[in-house]
C-alpha cells in the first residue's frame, strides 16, 4: 500500500514503495495529475530538461523538426515541453494514467496519444517507428515500467535510433526492482542490439535526488 498517497510533495515525488499493485501506482497519479507540474517546478525537478538537452546534442537545429519521438511514461508532458522549446515537433506520449495524459492534452504537446503500458510485451506501436524513445522518470515503485520493456523499446526504434532515459541514481542501486536495470543494459549490449553512448551520473534530479542518464544507440 501507498505510505504518501496524502502525503507531501516531496514524499511524493521522492518516492519509494515497495509491494504496491499497478492499480494503487495508477491511482497515486490521478490524484496527483492535477497538481503534479506546479509540484515539480516547486521541487526543483530537472530530468525533464536534462532529457531533451541531451537528446538535442544528438541532431543539429536544422533536422529537429522531422526527428520522431516516442515520450514514454509521459506523464503531463514536462519531457515534451522541454523537447519543443529545443526545436522538436513530431513527439508522440505513450501513458497509461488518463488523469495525467489529460493534463497534456490540455497543453497541446504531442501530435499522437497512446493510452497503454509499456511492459515486456508489445504495445500497440509497429516496430521501427521512431528515432527515439525518452523516458524520464519511469522507474519508480515496483508498478512503473518494468526492467524488461527495454526490450519493447528497442523493438520501437530504428536501427540507428536512439533511447534516452532518466531516473533518480539512488532507485538503480537499491531497489531490489531496479536494480537488474543495468545488468540488463549491459546483457542487452553484449547480445549487439544496442551500444551505449553514455552514462551520466548527475547532481540534482530535483532539489534533494541525484540523477542518473542513459543513452543508448539502437544497432
Ligand atoms: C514520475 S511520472 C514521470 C512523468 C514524466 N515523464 C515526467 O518526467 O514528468 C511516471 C509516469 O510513468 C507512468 N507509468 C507507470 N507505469 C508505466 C508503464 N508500465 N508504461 C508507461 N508509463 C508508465 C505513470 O503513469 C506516470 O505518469
Amino acid at each position: 500500500m501507498y505510505r504518501n498517497m496524502s502525503g507531501n510533495e516531496w514524499e511524493r515525488l521522492n518516492s519509494v514503495n515497495i509491494g504496491v499493485s499497478v492499480e494503487e501506482s495508477q491511482e497515486f497519479y490521478r490524484t496527483w495529475a492535477d497538481s503534479y507540474n506546479k509540484d515539480c517546478e516547486k521541487l526543483g525537478y530537472t530530468g525533464p530538461k536534462k532529457v531533451a538537452t541531451r537528446v538535442s546534442e544528438l541532431f543539429s537545429e536544422c533536422e529537429r523538426e522531422n526527428i520522431r519521438i516516442l515520450d514514454v511514461g509521459a506523464g503531463t508532458g514536462l519531457v515534451a515541453m522541454e523537447l519543443k522549446k529545443l526545436g522538436f515537433e513530431c513527439i508522440h506520449a505513450l501513458e497509461p494514467s488518463e488523469s495525467m495524459l489529460l493534463e497534456a492534452m490540455k497543453a497541446g504537446l504531442y501530435k499522437k496519444y497512446f493510452k497503454e503500458f509499456l511492459t515486456e510485451s508489445p504495445t500497440t506501436i509497429p516496430a521501427g517507428s521512431y528515432d527515439i524513445i525518452t523516458g524520464c522518470g519511469i522507474y519508480g515503485d515496483d508498478a512503473h515500467v518494468p526492467c524488461e520493456a527495454l526490450l519493447e523499446m528497442i523493438r520501437l526504434i530504428k536501427p540507428g535510433g536512439y533511447i534516452v532515459l532518466a531516473t533518480r541514481n539512488e532507485l538503480v542501486q537499491n531497489n531490489e526492482t531496479y536494480k537488474h536495470l543495468e545488468p540488463l543494459m549491459d546483457n542487452i549490449e553484449t547480445n549487439g542490439k544496442w551500444k551505449k553512448v553514455s552514462r551520466d551520473v548527475f547532481p540534482r534530479f530535483n532539489l534533494k535526488k541525484d540523477g542518473i542518464m542513459w543513452c543508448y544507440q539502437v544497432l
